[in-house]
């Protein structure tokens, strides 16, 4: 089961990983360092190691999910728990992560990023999303996919998908005072959320 949801993460992974890279690069420009909370098998983390040899990158994921994977010279893995503790960075990412968890875990995860970017904050640390913005699609079928979505992940994860004002809501209650929202692809934003 390990195997076969890291696979499937990681196909929707390529797809996003590539797009984000090429349309939105700006947002990783000039960071030093970055780790992927809940990053899988690195899918996406690596994409952007290639893209920018000179940011240090880090993909944050349960011991078991990343046990035996091996980095490359600005690509490391490391095993352990996002609601304990995450390595300090420049930049967090979070792509496919939030969705997954109801309002206050949400709250107790995005605390901990923004502890991992307290040392850096006045170089202007900041958390960067990935994830489905409710409504901010301009189709009326992107919608009603998201209410879908939003259904799956009740049923699935005790999870939600989120309208602006909800993530908003989120951003304040952890501490954060300012965010930015970017279509990227098909139903879902990058989000920016600044302490
Ligand atoms: C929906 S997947 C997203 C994976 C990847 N970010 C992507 O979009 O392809 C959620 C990820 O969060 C990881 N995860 C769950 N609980 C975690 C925790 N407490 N600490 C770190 N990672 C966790 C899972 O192992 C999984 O890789």
């Amino acid at each position: 089961m390990n195997q076969f949801f890291n696979e499937a993460m990681a196909s929707d992974a390529r797809l996003v990983a590539s797009v984000t890279v090429e349309h939105c690069g700006h947002v990783f420009q000039g960071l030093k360092s970055m780790v992927d909370v809940g990053g899988g098998t690195g899918t996406v983390a690596k994409a952007i190691a290639d893209k920018f040899p000179d940011l240090k990158c880090s993909v944050l994921d349960l011991p078991h999910v990343v046990s035996g994977l091996k980095g490359s010279k600005n690509l490391t893995f490391i095993g352990g728990d996002m609601f304990e503790s995450i390595p300090t960075a420049d930049a967090i990412f979070m792509k496919w992560i939030l969705h997954d968890w109801p309002d206050k875990k949400c709250v107790k995860i995005l605390e901990k990023c923004k502890e991992a970017l307290i040392s850096t904050k006045d170089n202007g640390g900041k958390v960067i999303i990935i994830d489905m913005v409710v409504n901010n699609q301009n189709s009326h079928d992107a919608t009603e996919t998201q209410h879908f979505f939003d259904m799956l992940m009740m049923i699935l994860a005790s999870g939600r998908e989120r309208t602006a004002k909800d993530w908003e809501k989120l951003f304040f209650a952890a501490g954060f005072t300012s965010y930015k929202i970017t279509p990227v692809v098909g139903l879902r934003s990058l989000i920016e959320a600044f302490p």
